[in-house]
């Protein structure tokens, strides 16, 4: 019975630094899109600006934000937007998508793109934060 109860407390322990560990990464996200923040919204309400908005992009076929007028490279790249095209893609746009009017020279470091991506991933498409 004690071996049980101990048990359970690791797993309690386990799961709240876990969440604590990605509440971290969201706000660390959120202030590195400041970067991105001239040019695209994401969360309700989020309008297409320079670049489209960026809600639900997890799992969003590139160049499909609605009324945005993409590149031909971007609209035809054939990528699905999630975690790895994602990473790859913001590390250097322009070699992932060669002809992209994206005009920025990409984030290299890993944390912050991981972060960037626990940001992202959290907006549905109606901008509104998955629970
Ligand atoms: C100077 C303006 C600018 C900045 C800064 C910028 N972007 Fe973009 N982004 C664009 C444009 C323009 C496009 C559309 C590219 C095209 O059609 O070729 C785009 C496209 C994208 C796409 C593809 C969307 C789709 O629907 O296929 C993603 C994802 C993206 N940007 C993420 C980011 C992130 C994340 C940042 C910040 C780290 C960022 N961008 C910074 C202008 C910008």
């Amino acid at each position: 019975m004690k071996s049980v109860t101990f048990g359970a407390l690791i797993v309690l322990a386990a799961s709240t630094a876990s969440s604590f560990a990605l509440a971290q990464d969201v706000a660390a996200g959120k202030s590195s899109f400041n970067k991105c923040l001239a040019c695209h919204a994401v969360g309700e309400n989020a309008k297409n600006k320079v670049g489209p908005e960026l809600n639900g992009l997890n799992g969003r076929k590139s160049g499909t934000a609605e009324s945005y007028s993409y590149s031909d490279a971007n609209k035809n790249s054939g990528i699905t937007w999630d975690e790895a095209t994602f990473k790859e893609y913001i590390k250097d746009p322009k070699a992932k998508i060669p002809g992209t009017k994206m005009a920025f020279a990409g984030i290299k470091k890993e944390s912050e793109v991981n972060d960037l991506w626990a940001f992202l991933a959290q907006f549905d498409k109606d901008g509104k934060i998955k629970p």
